[in-house]
This record gives C-alpha cells, structure tokens and sequence, in this order.
C-alpha cells in the first residue's frame, strides 16, 4: 500500500529533496509550503499546496481531505544570527506554528511525524563526538525553538500515542547528484554554497569568521552532510515509525570533522578555480567544532550515508551552483 506523506516546507532546500525521494520510493506526496523560502520548481512530484502551517482551517481541511500516513516538518525558520536580533519570529514559526501543525495531527488521528532538529540544540558542546545524550544546552533562540519542540515531541508521545523521530542535523550541504535540485537561499549564509559561489565568480571573496580556534588549522570545524544521505534517513525513520518505533532523537553526521580552510581548500580542488579568502572577525555563537556521534542512527534506522567525502558534497554542490 502506497503511503502518503504530507512533507511540510517541502520547496525548501532539505525538503525539496526529500520530496524527490519519496517520489522515487513510489510514496504519495502532498508539500504544503508558504513559498516564504522555497521555490515552485523545487517540487518535482506529488501536489504542492501553497499556504501556512499557521493556518489551522486550511491545516484541517488537508487533513480532513486526505490520510495522511505520518507528517514530515522542514518549515522552520534557520538562521542563528536573525533568531537573536529577532526571536519573536522563531518562537512564533518553530514553536508555535509546529504546535499548530501538531494540533492538526492531533485532531485527524495522524501519529507519526518526523521533524527536522538541529545540532544546535546542543550548545557549545562538552566532549567531541556528539552523541544524543549530549546535554542539550542552546545557546541561542533557534537551538532553543527546537529543543522546546523536541521536548513537546516526548510529551505528546507519552500522552497522544503520537510517536515522532527527531533528526538533529550536523551541516546540511551538497545537492541532487544529477543536478536537478540544490540549495537556494536567499540571503545565503552557510559556507558551501559561499565558497562555491566565490569560485563561480558570483561574489568576490569569502570570509573566514575566525582563525584562531582552537582547531588544528585555527578555523572552526564542522560535521557536513550530504543532503541526499539527509533524506535517506528520513525514508528510514519513516520505515522505523511505520513498524511501530517510539518517540527518538537521532544525531546526522558522517563524524567526520571539516575546518572551513578544508572546505575552502576542497572547493579549489573539485572546481579548479581560486578562491579569494578574508580573514574576518568570529561569528557570535559558533562553537569552534561540532562533530556527530551517528552511531545510533546506523543502528536503529539502519542508515547508511552513501555520499559521505566532503569532495563529494563539494562536487555535487557544485554542479548545482555551475548550472
Ligand atoms: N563560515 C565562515 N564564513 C561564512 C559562513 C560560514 O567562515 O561566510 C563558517 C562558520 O563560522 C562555521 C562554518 O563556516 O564555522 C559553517 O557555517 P554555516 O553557517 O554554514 O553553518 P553553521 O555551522 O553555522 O550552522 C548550521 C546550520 C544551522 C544550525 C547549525 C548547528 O545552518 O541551522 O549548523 O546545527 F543551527
């Protein structure tokens, strides 16, 4: 029996991927997306809703209009910095808006969901790799927002039988292998896309925010993580909540740490071009590394990241940002 999944903010970055994969895995798909940062053409299957998770009308005619198997949640807001100056935003979105989402499940008896955390739900981390028993620290609204909603998560499992899997990402980079999907924000911030879009000659330089970390090259390291691996352990929690999993939270990385000179360095490598390099001031809130424990996820979901090298990323990305 084909299942149908409602991917929320499936015309985003991760989400648009996701979408094409369930297309693939022969899953029915409906993306319910506000176009606030995704695209139209992102959606390359099922049927795309335009509208907001805020909405709970619409939320409960979707869902009184079809069966929804489990419910996927990519439609939160992302930036660190804009979730300081403007935290409103990120409790209203992330927090209540899901609860909105959560409600709609609720109501129409729908009790799987997979929702998209973060590494940030960690703080500055204690010890390096990062397991889920990390103590879960924020150190800036975002981090909090999901944390918050990662506890709810536990709550309304233990209270509603509404069984969840929390998927905490590492750095989400790369793009469909074939080039037809990839990451657009707008303004983008994250350092795959900016290194690449140097090397197109599309922006003039990159900065590095901080050189004296205590790293081994004194930039910051970090755990990336190719998109398409992203979205096979979402297929998988899927499968683990379809046979009857409770309520989790999965760390996704390759436990493999990158300094951003070793991203700069792979963007050289993989496109043959120069990239300009600035030194600049660090950034508020970066840990100096943030490397993932997945073994659980191997384990429980049976996860197996198949585009793990950071030259592979690199590469894919590239490919999308040269289109
Ligand atoms: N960096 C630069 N220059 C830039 C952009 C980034 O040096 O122009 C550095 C950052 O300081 C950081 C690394 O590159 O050390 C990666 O930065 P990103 O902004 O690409 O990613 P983050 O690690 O800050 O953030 C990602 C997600 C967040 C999430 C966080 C922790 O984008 O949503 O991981 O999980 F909160």
């Amino acid at each position: 029996q084909t299942p149908h999944i409602l991917v929320v903010g499936g015309a985003g970055y991760i989400g648009s991927h996701m979408v094409w994969l369930l297309g693939q895995r022969g899953a029915q798909v409906t993306v319910l997306d506000n176009l606030s940062t995704g695209h139209r053409d992102a959606v390359l299957c099922g049927r795309l809703v335009e509208g907001d998770m805020a909405d709970a009308a619409l939320l409960d005619r979707l869902f009184a209009q079809h069966r929804f198997d489990a419910v996927m949640h990519f439609a939160s807001c992302i930036q660190v910095g804009e979730s300081v100056s403007d935290p409103a935003k990120y409790y209203v979105n992330n927090v209540g808006n899901t609860l909105t989402l959560l409600g709609a499940m609720r109501e129409h008896g729908v009790r799987q969901f997979v929702f998209s955390s973060t590494a940030a739900v960690f703080g500055e981390p204690l010890y390096s790799p990062i397991d889920e028993q990390h103590p879960r620290a924020p150190i800036n609204p975002y981090g909090r927002t999901k944390w918050m909603i990662e506890q709810a998560l536990d709550d309304y499992g233990h209270a509603y039988g509404l069984r969840s899997v929390s998927l905490r990402y590492f750095n989400a980079a790369g793009a469909h292998p074939d080039g037809l999907l990839g990451e657009r924000h707008e303004p983008e911030t994250h350092l795959v896309p900016l290194v690449l879009q140097a090397a197109a000659g599309r922006r003039p330089h990159v900065t590095v925010f901080g050189c004296d970390y205590d790293t081994p090259d004194g930039t910051c390291v970090r755990d990336y993580i190719h998109v398409m691996d992203l979205a096979e352990a979402h297929w998988q929690a899927l499968r683990y909540l379809s046979e009857g999993g409770a309520t989790r939270a999965f760390n996704l990385g390759n436990g493999d740490g990158y300094s951003v000179q070793q991203v700069v360095d792979a963007v050289r490598a993989v496109t043959g071009r120069p990239v300009a390099v600035q030194v600049g001031p660090r950034r508020a809130g970066d840990p100096a590394r943030l490397v993932a424990n997945a073994a659980l996820a191997r384990e429980v979901l049976r996860w197996r990241p198949r585009h793990a090298s950071l030259e592979a990323i690199v590469r894919d990305a590239w490919r999308w940002e040269s289109r």
